[in-house]
């Protein structure tokens, strides 16, 4: 697979990858290498990446943090930066960032700020960090409840993309990672969307070629409009209701969290109904897009004490304006329309529709 140029860095898939990380690490010689993981990527992806580091004279530090987004914090940081400052890296130094999206999102972070910044290359270990976390330069933590509240744009030197570490994720975090490729067949690609539906299952040998596309199609939009000030909104696609589920879910004691992807598909099946309503997106799609959805996520009951709490959070989406929620909704599969408004009425309308499908 050929490697994709990013605006400052390049994408390189499996052998491409290591072979890219060795040369850059043979050019550029860093003082040293760290290399961070979390508790599962230390014991899983680790052995697997180190077989591939060619040995040179360059001291190699591991650091590991725990897994999980609870852990996507400055507390962590400060251990991290402490951790680099005590192994004495210096600014020649280099941070392998070996995880999923928050161990990029994080370590990504840590580099930019450490010194006031230090290489970093992000080596993603989920299909969400492969086929979303890994374009696009965005680093940062979370602060309380505010998902990546604080952080900063900053590209690393390189992603490699070694999908053979997909062997090891749970199914579960396949499928969340599914749901940002079904996304950007819903908002780029039809002919794409098609062939991720008519998948019997997320084999890695079927998801090689199409991880890349998704990577091609991230990559496009994100070049298009560095600073997200239009085409790049359409990435929000089932965002705007999907965070209000994902946080609502995650903060009710009564209710089991969902994982991303899983609060996105609900998102996305809900801005497909209110864009039948208002954008002209055919009732045929509108049937095409839920079979697809539904083919891959179960439904999750959500009651209408629920709904109106989910309403409600809809304000603090941070993509907000002027107090104003903006959603991307679809015309059709493959052209999505920025900046829409959408009444609650009709948001309540496409749970029931969700509910009875
Ligand atoms: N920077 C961006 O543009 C961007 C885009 C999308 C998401 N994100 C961020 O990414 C994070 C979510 O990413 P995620 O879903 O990868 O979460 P994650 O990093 O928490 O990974 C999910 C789980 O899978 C485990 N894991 C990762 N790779 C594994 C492997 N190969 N084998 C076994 N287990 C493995 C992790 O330890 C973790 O328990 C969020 O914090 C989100 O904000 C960032
Ligand atoms: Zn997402």
């Amino acid at each position: 697979m050929n490697s994709i140029s990013t605006k400052n860095a390049v994408v390189h898939f499996n052998s491409q990858a290591y072979k890219e990380l060795n040369n850059y690490i043979k050019t550029t010689k860093p003082s040293k290498i760290f290399i961070l993981v979390d508790t599962n990527t230390h014991d899983l992806c680790l052995p697997q990446f180190l077989e591939q580091l060619e040995s040179n004279d360059i001291i190699v530090e591991v650091m590991e943090m725990p897994n999980g987004e609870d852990h996507k914090t400055i507390d962590i940081c400060s251990g991290v930066w402490e951790a680099l400052s005590e192994y004495n890296a210096d600014r020649k130094s280099l941070l392998i960032n070996l995880g999923g999206g928050v161990v990029t999102d994080l370590g990504g972070f840590v580099a930019s700020t450490y010194m006031r910044g230090i290489a970093y290359i992000n080596m993603p270990t989920s299909l969400l960090a492969m086929v979303d976390a890994s374009v696009g330069g965005k680093t940062g933590v979370d602060l309380g409840a505010l998902k990546n509240q604080v952080g900063i744009v900053n590209e690393g030197e390189m992603v490699g993309i070694d999908t053979s570490f997909l062997n090891t994720l749970p199914q579960n975090e396949m499928v969340s990672g599914f749901a940002e490729m079904l996304k950007h067949g819903l908002i780029y690609d039809k002919v794409y969307w098609n062939t991720l539906t008519h998948l019997e299952n997320l084999d890695i040998s079927d998801l090689d070629k199409l991880i890349y596309d998704s990577v091609v199609i991230k990559n496009k939009v994100v070049t298009e409009d560095p600073k997200e000030l239009g085409l790049r909104k359409i990435l929000n696609f089932g965002h705007t209701l999907g965070h209000a589920i994902e946080s609502y879910f995650l903060e009710n004691a009564d209710k089991t969290p969902l994982l991303h992807g899983e609060a996105i598909a609900i998102g996305m099946l809900l801005e497909t109904y209110i864009s039948t309503k208002t954008c002209g997106l055919s009732e045929k799609e509108l049937h095409i897009i839920c079979e697809g959805i539904l083919k891959t996520f179960a439904k999750v009951d959500i009651n209408k004490q629920d709904q109106d709490l989910i309403i409600n959070l809809l304000k603090y989406d941070k993509k907000n304006s002027h107090g104003i929620v903006k959603f991307v909704l679809l015309e059709a599969i493959g052209q999505p329309k920025i900046d829409c408004e959408v009444s609650n009425e009709l948001i309540l309308e496409a749970f029931d529709y969700y509910l009875a499908l």
